[in-house]
């Protein structure tokens, strides 16, 4: 048996420019879209040590600083890289069709 994976339009290219990123709720989750030099990267918007808003915080390359506390995760991967953080956060899909960018829904 074969499950198909559901993907939701967040946005448009435009609207998450290289270097930026977005905030969309996909089912009663948040997640966080990030454009890195073209490439789109999604992660849930929760940091796993205490609740922070990943998508508030600074990006160092492909790394996410919480706002918080100062964990960091790989928005690649969401392996966690810095504590105090200890469980890594969860990734999301993202795909490019025609001008829209695409999340798929866990
Ligand atoms: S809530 Fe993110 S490091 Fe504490």
């Amino acid at each position: 048996m074969t499950t198909s994976v559901e993907f939701i339009t967040v946005a448009t290219a435009d609207e998450i420019q290289p270097g930026e990123r977005l905030v969309a709720e996909i089912g009663r989750r948040w997640v966080a879209i990030f454009n890195v030099d073209g490439q789109y990267y999604a992660i849930e918007d929760r940091c796993t040590h205490d609740d922070g808003p990943l998508a508030e915080g600074e990006l160092y390359g492909c790394e996410i600083e919480c706002p918080r506390h100062g964990a960091r995760f790989d928005i690649r991967t969401g392996k966690v890289t810095a504590p105090p953080a200890l469980v890594d956060v969860p990734t999301y899909a993202v795909r490019v069709v025609g001008n829209e960018i695409q999340v798929a829904r866990r």
